[in-house]
């Protein structure tokens, strides 16, 4: 990731508080941030136990995924940073494109500790993120997320 994409970030979503419009904005800034990134966009909590896909960029996504399923149904069910270096070693991942090789999913919370949703990237490089990437995104979606209401 470029070292100024946490202040280009935080400067385009000032002021906002729309939950689809800063994940818009953000997925479109991250995925063009890093060649490591293949996928990159939200599922957002739209029931109890429910994801439904949100913005995003790469190819088209899975439309739904229950909390049982998955690595991001495991990031919203535990509601922690899921830091996945070989998706076939995983049971239970939904490959959406059989050339994804790694993936981090992490939690998107208000300030209130509400799921608003699950960040998802994914890579076609075995092992592609870092416990480096992991901080400073989740860092970068708590402040971003803050003032953003509950989902449902
Ligand atoms: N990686 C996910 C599925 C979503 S897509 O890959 C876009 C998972 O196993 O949860």
């Amino acid at each position: 990731m470029d070292g100024e994409l946490e202040a280009r970030v935080v400067a385009l979503c000032e002021g906002e508080t729309d939950t689809v419009s800063l994940m818009a904005t953000m997925a479109c800034e991250i995925h063009h941030s890093d060649a490591r990134f293949d996928w990159t966009g939200f599922y957002r909590v739209v029931a109890p136990d429910l994801l439904k896909i949100g913005p995003y960029q790469g190819g088209h996504g899975c439309l739904v995924i229950p909390f049982s399923r998955g690595v991001c149904g495991a990031c919203a069910r535990e509601g922690v940073a899921q830091r996945v270096d070989d998706v076939e070693a995983f049971a239970g991942h939904i490959a959406c494109s059989s050339t994804t090789r790694s993936e981090l999913v992490l939690p998107v919370r208000n300030r209130a500790g509400d799921l608003l949703g699950v960040f998802d990237i994914d890579s076609n490089q075995p092992a592609a993120f870092t416990s480096e990437d992991e901080a400073r995104l989740q860092s970068l979606l708590d402040r971003v997320f803050a003032d953003a209401p509950a989902a449902c």
